[in-house]
């Protein structure tokens, strides 16, 4: 079974196509990045060509940019829009109080900027993405080259005195190479199990020198729409 056609690919694409039912003509749209946010703006682009949705995008990444570039939806900058009236994204984990961990695709720093622009936030996940507690996926934190083994050394003295269960701290690689954001920043992903104190930890991770933002979304998310892979959504 190819991952187009996966079980938990039908769960994102039913997700993703309920959370467009939203947007209406008018509106200024964040658009997120990775696989399930991808089905969102293939189905906003045929709603602006089939229906004639008038709608402004602005996109949190360059592989978002490109995909709404190709379907015809128009885009703007958020400086230029201003403030947005909904974001609508992926998750990488997301809990009972609508925490999320994002940053899997290494967005992570653009999704939380147009998110905090946004009126609201709409998050589009397959039912496996919910948990009780956040932390068995990493935590990515966005880092700046410069100085970044310090920056690291700061952060794992940090979590010696967190209340998580694991301290491992990976700087992402990808094709053998390391990981560049769009920002031009690295990812140090934060294997930590489970986050006893998801805000206090976003908090100390953003004091660090050297630390550009991390993938803990505190009260940014106020709707999650949880697509299962027999076509069911529930929104929550
Ligand atoms: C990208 C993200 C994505 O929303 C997150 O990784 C989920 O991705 P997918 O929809 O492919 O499972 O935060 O930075």
């Amino acid at each position: 079974m190819s991952a187009s056609n996966s079980p938990i690919d039908l769960a994102k694409l039913v997700a993703a196509r309920r959370a467009v039912d939203f947007v209406e003509s008018g509106m200024r749209v964040g658009l997120g990045t990775g696989s399930t946010a991808a089905h969102m703006v293939r189905e906003l682009g045929r709603r602006v060509r089939e229906e004639g949705l008038e709608i402004v995008g602005v996109p949190t990444s360059t592989a978002t940019a490109r995909l709404a570039e190709e379907l015809g939806i128009p885009l703007t900058t958020l400086n230029e829009a201003g403030s947005l009236d909904v974001t609508i994204d992926g998750a990488d984990e997301f809990d009972d109080t609508l925490t999320l961990i994002k940053g899997g695709g290494g967005a992570l720093l653009q999704e939380k900027i147009v998110a905090a622009a946004s009126e609201r936030m709409i998050v589009i996940a397959d039912a496996g993405k919910h948990v009780g507690t956040l932390g068995a996926f990493p935590l990515p934190v966005e880092v700046l080259e410069f100085g970044m083994q310090s920056t690291r050394r700061h952060i794992a003295a940090l979590l010696d005195e967190a209340d998580v269960s694991g301290r491992e701290a990976v700087f992402r690689e990808r094709d053998g190479a390391r990981f560049v954001t769009d920002e031009g920043n690295h990812i140090l992903d934060l294997h930590l199990g489970r986050i006893g104190d998801a805000r206090r930890l976003a908090t100390a991770l953003n004091t660090v020198p050297g630390v550009v933002e991390n993938g803990l979304f505190i009260d940014l998310c106020d709707t999650v729409i949880i697509g299962h892979s027999d076509g069911r959504v529930e929104i929550g």
